[in-house]
């Protein structure tokens, strides 16, 4: 019989020499449920890849004397490297780069002209260059960018326009009548009510004024710009356009794209517009995860506080990173990243369950039978309720891992494993140990623990690549039958005279403090050697100087410091680093949290008069919101003392 196909995508990832656990969350994730589709016997097409082009590429290479393919292809590199040691199963990775690609982009630009679905005008508007991304006036928040609050620069020039308003009303039709099509399902109503509904505007999808990207063949000097070109590569991938389109005609549409939540609407919106004018079918489903925060931003490039899944994974390894990952935060829900909350995972749901119960079955195997169970076993009354919580963990596992709940197909892995540990508890072993003629039992009880751990070890790979390969070496499971999804809907498919490996603990526990200790002395080096480097840098260039990182006179004027009077503070609740305070800036009150829990009790600071950064833009700091920012002094040696102003001066005062 045929196999089924599976078509999964991550997005296709900017170049960056630095990408951060938050990428790797969102191809761990994809990865997973490619494992998962390959294990329940579909034929998976798994892509991932790298979006190469804009305007942003040409400037870095610039300033790096590359060219951009050059400075691309090192990165490139990077990220394959990174994802083999995160263990990623892609089928194919394409770059937007590649020469399939590039002609695919071109045809599908002219097709698209020809059917009248492109137009030439021209474009004015705010231009993001980090983001890249055209905003109209009303979009922009005080005048910047609404993603990244960096300036934007306004721009007129000719510009080829998609007809995307002309889908409007097949989109909404599309999205209301297919449920599964956005998932979560709150994304949905978000597309439709604030996209959707207040009415669609064309899309400028060409670009006069830079070089680096893909040539509309027509028309030249006009760059594809963005959208066309990145999200095209789920079909040029499969050879969409080219002489070869066995893999389109097998693979598409896709059955699922992964994305994150900031590109949910391009993906639901534009995507389906482009394909609806291609006449080609639509992906069935997009999935929308959530950010991994860190310190209540969303981690990114752009501001720094990246979290490098190398060295993560060479610590702690890197099944137990994805564990965390998978776990920790409900997919398609934001989540915070710490290293302690991963540590406490590692040690409470890897070294204690997990690892504890195979050491003590392997263990025990080796020192009540010599390393192998006979075959003359007696079952036990508690033997009934394990073999139904099997059962029920690997229905309900199927259940969360095609909804793509990785986070619950884990939880329901777990109560199998802490049924087990239960189980010893419940049987006692080392009791029955003592009376020669129970050893009928006593391997039972063991049988009863190994099998269990065999459904364990299938019902983890996906998520676990390579932890149950652990588990079967220790247990001597050999057979490739004994490791399908199939085998372990039955229980006692593994042969009765089960025979152990002893070997080290598969996850050992990590000394929470003193490992917390050590990252932060490694941080605290880490910031210091940037800053002798940067020192370094600066003398080397004394000559040359890195005028990159000089600010005008207008740019420092951008940020509004103004004095102002703490009238409440109170710490954060469940926070032992954030004080949340109320403060009086003239006439108006802002809130604002500020990580000074360590250094100010809260009466302390009320009546102080700080120096507030005023226009910083909101966020929402453990839930709750912080509306711009205290200023502090703080040295290495750990000290910090709020910014206060010399004199007799009211509240509202602009610092200059
Ligand atoms: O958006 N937590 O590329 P990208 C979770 N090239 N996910 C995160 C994250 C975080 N902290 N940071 C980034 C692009 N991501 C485009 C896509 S697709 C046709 C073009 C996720 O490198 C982010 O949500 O900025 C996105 O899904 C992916 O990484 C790539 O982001
Ligand atoms: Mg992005």
């Amino acid at each position: 019989m045929e196999k089924e196909k599976f078509y999964i995508t991550t997005p296709i990832y900017y170049p960056s020499d630095k990408l951060h656990i938050g990428h790797s969350y969102c191809t761990v994730a994809t990865d997973t449920m490619a494992r998962y589709k390959r294990i329940r016997g579909y034929d998976v097409m798994f892509l991932t890849g790298s979006d190469e082009h804009g305007q942003k590429i040409e400037r870095i290479a610039k300033s790096q004397n590359v060219t951009p393919k050059q400075y691309v292809d090192k990165i490139v590199d990077w990220i394959k490297e990174l994802w083999e040691l995160m263990d990623i199963s892609y089928d194919r990775y394409i770059r937007t780069t590649d020469e399939k690609h590039v002609k695919g982009v071109q045809k599908i630009f002219k097709k698209l002209y020809d059917n009248g679905d492109i137009y030439k005008s021209s474009y004015e508007g705010w231009y993001c260059t980090p983001c890249e991304t055209f905003y109209t006036e009303r979009q922009l928040v005080d005048g910047k960018c609404p993603d990244c609050g960096r300036e934007v620069e306004k721009l007129k020039e000719e510009s080829y326009f998609f007809k995307l308003s002309k889908y409007q009303e097949r989109l909404i039709k599309h999205i209301e009548e297919n449920v599964e099509f956005i998932q979560p399902s709150s994304r949905k109503n978000e597309m439709i009510n604030n996209f959707l509904k207040p009415g669609l505007e064309d899309l400028c999808v060409s670009r006069t004024s830079f070089k680096w990207g893909i040539p509309v063949e027509f028309d030249k000097g006009h760059i594809v710009y963005v959208w066309i070109d990145a999200l095209s590569n789920y079909i040029t991938a499969l050879g969409y356009g080219s002489e070869d389109e066995r893999d389109f005609k097998k693979y598409w549409p896709a059955d699922v794209h992964v994305v994150g939540k900031e590109i949910v609407r391009f993906h639901t919106i534009i995507w389906p517009a482009m394909l609806m004018a291609l006449e080609l079918p639509l992906p069935k489903k997009i999935f929308g995860h959530g950010w991994l925060i860190i310190d209540g931003g969303k981690m990114s490039k752009s501001k720094g506080n990246v979290v490098d899944p190398k060295e993560l994974a060479e610590r702690y390894g890197v099944d137990a990173l994805r564990y965390f990952l998978l776990r920790e935060i409900a997919f398609g829900q934001d989540g915070n990243f710490t290293n302690e909350a991963l540590i406490q995972r590692i040690n409470s749901d890897l070294a204690n369950d997990l690892g504890n119960l195979l050491s003590r079955t392997v263990g025990m195997i080796e020192k009540y039978f010599n390393g192998k169970l006979p075959n003359e076993q007696k079952g036990n009354s508690f033997d009934t309720d394990v073999i139904k919580v099997a059962k029920e963990t690997v229905e309900k596992t199927e259940e969360y891992m095609e909804k793509m709940l990785f986070s619950d197909a884990f939880a329901q892995i777990w109560v199998l494993i802490r049924r087990c540990n239960k189980y010893i508890d419940e049987t006692c072993p080392w009791i029955i140990a003592k009376d020669e003629k129970r050893k009928d039992e006593l391997a039972n009880i063991l049988y009863t623990l190994s099998e269990s751990l065999r459904i364990v070890a299938v019902l983890i790979s996906p998520g676990m690549p390579s932890t149950p390969n652990e588990i079967y070496k220790q247990l001597s499971i050999k057979d490739d039958n004994l490791k399908t999804w199939d085998s372990i809907k039955e229980f006692g498919k593994l042969a009765k005279d089960v025979k152990i490996e002893k070997a080290l603990p598969v996850f050992p526990r990590i000394d929470i403090k003193k490992e917390l200790e050590v990252l932060n002395k490694k941080a605290e080096k880490a910031q210091k050697e940037s800053v002798c480097n940067n020192k370094g840098k600066d003398k080397e260039k004394a000559n040359n100087f890195d005028e990159s990182s000089f600010i005008s006179i207008d740019d420092f004027a951008k940020v509004k410091i103004k004095t102002g009077e703490v009238i409440e503070c109170e710490k954060l609740e469940g926070s032992d680093k954030l004080l949340v305070s109320k403060i009086k800036i003239g006439n108006d009150i802002k809130q604002i949290v500020s990580g000074i829990a360590k250094y100010y009790e809260p009466s302390q600071m009320i009546g102080k008069k700080v120096c507030v950064v005023v226009n910083l833009k909101p966020v929402k700091l453990r839930g709750v919101v912080s509306e711009g920012m205290i200023l502090a002094a703080s040295d290495d040696s750990g000290k910090l003392n709020v910014v206060t102003v010399d004199g007799d001066i009211g509240s509202g005062a602009e610092i200059k």
